[in-house]
């Protein structure tokens, strides 16, 4: 792929996709009575609604990209084999070209990479330092009585910064945690691209040097987790400007010499189901390796079906054409553009996997403890059928006294999967969002009915405090009289 080929849009920035429709999923949108009955069921959380009843699913992309002709068609010649399959040699060697790096696990997804990486490094009370934590690694190592500190810039947690790579690390405060916790405590420093929690905000190469480097001089093993490289590797390739001229390949190869371990969730890199770890180092591998059969299974599949190691390999490939990887962030800033346009506080600049809404401005009446970011996914639900994740306070876990733990943003997160969705779907969102943007002073908090005291994000059940939903549905049903 050339280089200098990004012509994959209009004039006007709208995004073309490059690839025809040739399967497709149908969905249909409940009528507004039907979604009010259906979200009281569940709960008031988004986790709880069985599929059939979402219209468009914009919860995660893990596990729901739309895969290529070619990964099917890889799938075919899947080689079962228990021992020494051919599936698991060639997805070894395309990881080997794409990386640069010899030593491959697969495993079945990306927090079993977690789970493996957290049971060979860490011990009671050792710190890992990242850039910004996802909720899998931190429960990992706190399970293992470790701790982790985020180490992310000031600008990615103020969500209408333009900062270009608000997934940054801040060296100036790497420094001062080693200086503080002493370097025999960090068990490892972990760079995670495109930084799922802040805003799908990227990581600079530049960046990923000096960390490299810090971590060298110091010697503390450097973790990548690449689950979220495709969107990184495009802005690193639009906003950072020695890259600009670079081919994705050349990219990926000089970024994987800097860590010592990169993993990833293949649920998300490389468009299908799996994960796995690759290193160039001989001794780390073996390690590793030892806990394969424990938790995963044989090394060679490491839980991992062999057709999804057929289309992993493909979909790892794709990682290397810009058209494909343009995909989600085009389309996150038409959604993105959209939103702004009708004064919604979106987080910008406009990152990778999806529009992440800023809550806490959106909904400024409601109060932290009454989750608004909870509030407004159930809303948007109610305005039409569109399912997005919580990412605020509500996926917390409370501190042992009880009190809540307030993270620093308070986001809803409207993934985009690979694919998936067409240029209406995102219009269709912008004014069902706008909508309610517009009768924002309708919705109200929320509270638990039942709460338990873990992963209450996935399980716990909520109900509205006084009944806005219900003034919410009548003002719907007066805004667009007969409509869904
Ligand atoms: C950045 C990041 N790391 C790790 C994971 C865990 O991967 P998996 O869901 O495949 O276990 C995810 C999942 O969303 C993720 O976004």
């Amino acid at each position: 792929m050339d280089a200098d080929n990004i012509k994959f849009f209009s004039g006007k920035r709208i995004p073309i996709e490059t690839h025809r429709v040739r399967m497709v999923h149908r969905a249909t949108l409940p009528s507004p009575n039907e979604r009010a009955r259906i979200i009281r069921a569940a709960g008031y959380n988004g986790y709880l609604l069985a599929a059939r009843d979402v219209f468009l699913d914009m919860l995660t992309d893990s596990g729901v990209n739309a895969m290529d002709v070619q990964q099917y068609a890889a799938m075919l010649r899947a080689d079962d084999s228990y021992a020494g399959s051919e599936s698991f040699f060639r997805l070894r060697r395309t990881i080997e070209e794409v990386f640069g790096l010899p030593y491959f696990l697969p495993t079945h997804q990306g927090r079993a990479c977690e789970n493996i990486i957290t049971n060979t490094f860490i011990g009671p009370k050792n710190i890992v330092l990242t850039n910004y934590h996802f909720t899998t690694i931190k429960a990992h190592v706190a399970r293992l009585g470790g701790q982790i500190e985020n180490m992310i810039i000031d600008e990615a947690f103020t969500p209408q910064s333009d900062y270009p790579f608000k997934g940054n690390f801040d060296l100036q405060k790497l420094t001062s945690a080693v200086e503080m916790f002493g370097r025999d405590r960090i068990a490892f420093v972990r760079i995670e691209c495109g930084t799922n929690f802040v805003g799908g905000q990227p990581v600079a190469l530049e960046n990923m040097r000096e960390v490299s480097r810090f971590c060298r001089g110091n010697c503390i093993p450097l973790i990548m987790d690449a689950s979220l490289l495709s969107d990184n590797l495009y802005f690193i390739k639009t906003r950072e400007s020695e890259c600009r001229d670079k081919l994705l390949a050349g990219i990926i190869r000089e970024l994987a010499t800097l860590p010592d371990l990169i993993y990833f969730s293949g649920r998300k890199f490389g468009c299908a189901h799996g994960g796995g770890m690759v290193t160039g180092d001989e001794k780390l591998y073996e390690k590793l390796r030892e806990l394969l059969p424990l938790y995963e299974g044989f090394w060679m599949h490491g839980g991992m079906p062999a057709r999804e190691m057929e289309a992993m390999a493909v979909g790892i490939e794709q990682t290397l054409i810009l058209d494909v990887v343009a995909q989600v962030p085009l389309f996150v800033e038409f959604l993105g553009k959209l939103l702004v346009e009708a004064g919604i506080p979106v987080v910008r600049p406009f990152g990778g996997l999806g529009c992440y809404i800023d809550a806490m401005q959106f909904l400024d009446h409601v109060p932290r403890e009454q989750y608004p970011a909870g509030a407004l996914a159930a809303a948007i639900y109610l305005a039409g059928g569109i399912r997005c994740a919580e990412m605020g306070v509500l996926s917390q876990q409370r501190n042992a006294d009880g009190s809540e733990i307030f993270p620093p943003l308070e986001l809803v997160r409207l993934s985009i999967p690979k694919r998936v969705f067409t240029l209406s779907h995102m219009k269709f969102i912008a004014d069902r969002f706008c909508w309610l943007f517009s009768n924002r002073h309708l919705i109200g908090g929320l509270e638990f009915i039942e709460e338990p005291t873990v992963q209450r994000s996935y399980f716990g059940k909520l109900r509205p405090i006084e009944n806005w939903p219900n003034l919410l549905m009548a003002q719907f049903s007066r805004d667009m009289p007969g409509g869904i």
